[in-house]
């Protein structure tokens, strides 16, 4: 080959090679498979070792780290890996410590220890040991199910491989977080916009000798599975992690007094860039483990933790022009278009501008200089414009009326409870007729949460839908892989790969599927709860215009506000179809029942205060031990529980119907 033929092939899979880059990286949505790509690589470091003059700074011989899977093997986790809900001042930390205290049905003056770590960004991992022995190693995934990333997580020096010590648990689930330390991340810094998407990419190499060449450094925080922990503090936990051979951050510290947190908090956030690792807050657990395991958890957050987040970064820039989105509940978002700026290590072009109300409040214009924050995975925001800085010819903006996707008309919703109209406008259009809404819908379906589709990233959607090959999410189930193929950047592999995950997805349990549908107000917590009060699919699939959907009232955390948003769902045709066309092309599993506890097939409903604990706490008792809790009298139900001063009605109720009337005590003793 002539010196200017191979030039010019060379640099063509380099540019091939950068574009399969970003796809994957980020924009989350390769469309070729791992052995396209290792083919590219492979062809890209021959012709570079065959014309030595070749020579780009973005062929994979200059780079560490390639291109990870995203086909590693799945597992469920033992305990599931949550999340923790944010606080972000003092106000917040009392409310915080308030809910605590009402849980347990403790003093307002009771004073609480907490177990203070920094929070680090990075990405959690698992780790388990049985007789000393680390045999698996899982990433978070989707808090439920992890990747199994052992072999990787085995090449970080910081991770003990075998631990000898007489008191390391027998069984046991070690949990922390997987980070790169600042000044490595600097070498990195070309193919990684920050250093915990570096610390992600790395650990999730097919080939765990790529992850070990990419300092990767692991801290220890807490425990999942534990057989037998006799550990009666998180505070001990930790000294025994360092101990056993675990790195345990150094800023670890146990205070008391709400106040003595705050003045913590501001001393470390002082000198959070001196830290050698990336913090975006401090993290208070409660010390006592036992009380940990009395408060439990919350939707997906434990109830005895909190993240105190450190304030956000900020930078100015320029508006260039305001976008409206439209969401999948139709909601109208606009977004502002800004002059790329560097936000705390992030290049930021896009930034909401929440709602109408907003921008009008802020007088925001398309021309005007504003503040723009970043915190952590949140989308920046607008936060003020610059007055000083303001052209007279800004005009003010004008938030459409019609919706910009379908044309429908906009309106704002009244709340019935806060009296007032919503700030947010919505695109009036039912179902599947206007396309942001059903592309968005579709993106919902296939996410990670839901069917978990890999291989379907938001890009991949935008671009079967642009070819006309899906309206609806049974589409996904009927693609014609042929025509996928005939597109530009799919081949033999990827359509395989793709076939596979697709097929896959589709044994899903009765709670991802009610979430999967996206309808407004059932997020992930509603739809188990609709799912373990259903437990059969059959019983969600009967669902039509004519269900009484107040039965659901029964259901503790469904309200007036989800009810209605059912019943709209359910009235619309094609929303019926959707449903009874997925329900052919999956294989829908019923909610499993636990049906081992103490009290199950009873139903209960309290009346009165308790003595020494909380409602809350009694009704998850209850649960925990199979039974139900019912939120009125009716025949199904089995106990009314009486405590100080009852709502009459209910107990005479309760009496008319022959339920049986019980104290605090004889529930005690039903339970032993
Ligand atoms: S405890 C349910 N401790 O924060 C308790 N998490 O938002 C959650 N994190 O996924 C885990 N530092 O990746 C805990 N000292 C710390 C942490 C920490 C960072 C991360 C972790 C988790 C996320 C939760």
């Amino acid at each position: 080959m002539e010196k200017k033929e191979s030039e010019k092939l060379y640099l063509n899979k380099i540019k091939e090679i950068n574009k399969h880059n970003k796809l994957y990286y980020s924009e989350d949505s390769p469309i070729i498979s791992d052995k396209e790509y290792d083919e590219l690589k492979k062809e890209i470091l021959e012709l570079e070792s065959k014309y030595s003059f070749l020579n780009h700074k973005d062929s994979p011989s200059k780079k560490v780290g390639f291109k990870p899977s995203k086909n590693f093997k799945k597992q469920k986790h033992k305990v599931p890996m949550l999340s923790l809900s944010n606080v972000f001042d003092k106000e917040d930390l009392i409310n915080f410590e308030k809910k605590i205290k009402n849980y347990l049905n403790l003093k307002k003056d009771q004073l609480f220890e907490y177990s203070v770590e920094p929070k680090i960004d990075g990405i959690s991992a698992s780790l388990t040991y049985k007789d000393g022995v680390l045999i698996l190693g899982l990433s978070r995934g989707d808090g439920t199910e992890g990747e199994v990333i052992t072999e990787n997580l085995k090449t970080i020096s910081d991770i003990p491989k075998k631990i000898n010590f007489k008191d390391f648990p027998k069984n046991v689930e070690i949990r922390g977080e997987v980070y790169i330390k600042k000044n490595d991340f600097e070498k990195l810094k070309n193919k990684f916009a920050n250093p915990r998407n570096a610390a992600s990419g790395s650990l999730r190499q097919k080939d765990s000798s790529e992850t070990k060449k990419i300092p990767l450094k692991f801290i220890a925080y807490t425990f999942g599975y534990f057989q037998n922990n006799n550990f009666s503090k998180q505070s001990d936990f930790l000294k025994s992690l360092k101990k056993w051979g675990f790195k345990t951050s150094k800023y670890n510290n146990t205070i008391t007094k709400i106040n003595d947190l705050i003045k913590n908090h501001n001393s470390v956030e002082e000198k959070r860039y001196e830290l050698e690792y990336d913090v975006d807050g401090l993290v208070y657990k409660i010390n006592d483990l036992k009380l940990q395991n009395r408060l439990g958890f919350v939707g997906n957050a434990p109830r005895w933790a909190a993240a105190h987040k450190f304030s956000a970064a900020s930078s100015f820039s320029k508006i260039l022009n305001i976008d409206i989105q439209v969401g999948r509940t139709g909601a109208l978002t606009p977004v502002a278009k800004v002059e790329p700026v560097n936000i705390g290590g992030v290049v930021v072009s896009n930034a909401t501008l929440h709602n109408e109300d907003e921008i009008n409040k802020k007088d925001i214009r398309i021309g005007d200089v504003v503040k723009i924050e970043r915190a952590g995975d949140v989308i920046p925001h607008v936060v003020t414009v610059d007055l000083s800085k303001r052209n007279e010819k800004n005009k003010k903006f004008k938030f459409p009326d019609k919706c910009p996707s379908c044309g429908s008309k906009v309106e704002k919703e009244f709340n019935n409870q806060t009296k007032k109209f919503d700030a947010v406008k919505r695109c009036s259009s039912e179902g599947y007729t206007c396309e942001k809404i059903a592309i968005e819908k579709i993106k919902h379906f296939v996410s990670k949460e839901a069917l978990n589709i890999d291989g379907l990233g938001k890009k991949v959607v935008e671009k079967l839908w642009e070819k006309n090959f899906i309206r609806y999410p049974q589409d996904i189930f009927r693609l014609d892989y042929d025509k996928i193929k005939s597109l530009d950047g799919w081949g033999q592999q990827s359509i395989m790969n793709l076939k596979y995950s697709i097929n896959s997805s589709k044994k899903i349990s009765l709670n991802k599927f009610i979430y999967a549908l996206g309808i407004r107000h059932i997020g992930q917590e509603n739809a188990k709860l609709i799912s373990k009060h259903l437990q059969k699919k059959q019983n969600f699939l009967k669902i039509n215009n004519n269900f009484d959907f107040k039965t659901f009232l029964n259901i503790d955390g469904i309200g007036e506000i989800q009810i209605s948003s059912l019943k709209k769902f359910f009235s619309i045709n094609e929303n019926l179809n959707v449903v009874k066309e997925l329900s052919n092309y999956l294989i829908i599993e019923n909610e499993a029942n636990n049906v081992s506890g103490k009290l199950r097939n009873y139903s209960f409903m309290i009346t009165g205060k308790l003595n020494g604990i909380s409602r809350a706490e009694v009704k998850t008792i209850i649960e925990k031990n199979s039974g139900k809790i019912l939120s009125s009298v009716s025949k199904k139900l089995n106990y009314i529980i009486v405590g100080d001063n009852p709502t009459t009605k209910k107990v005479t109720q309760a009496k008319a119907l022959g339920t049986k009337i019980i104290d605090q005590n004889e529930l005690m003793r039903l339970l032993n």
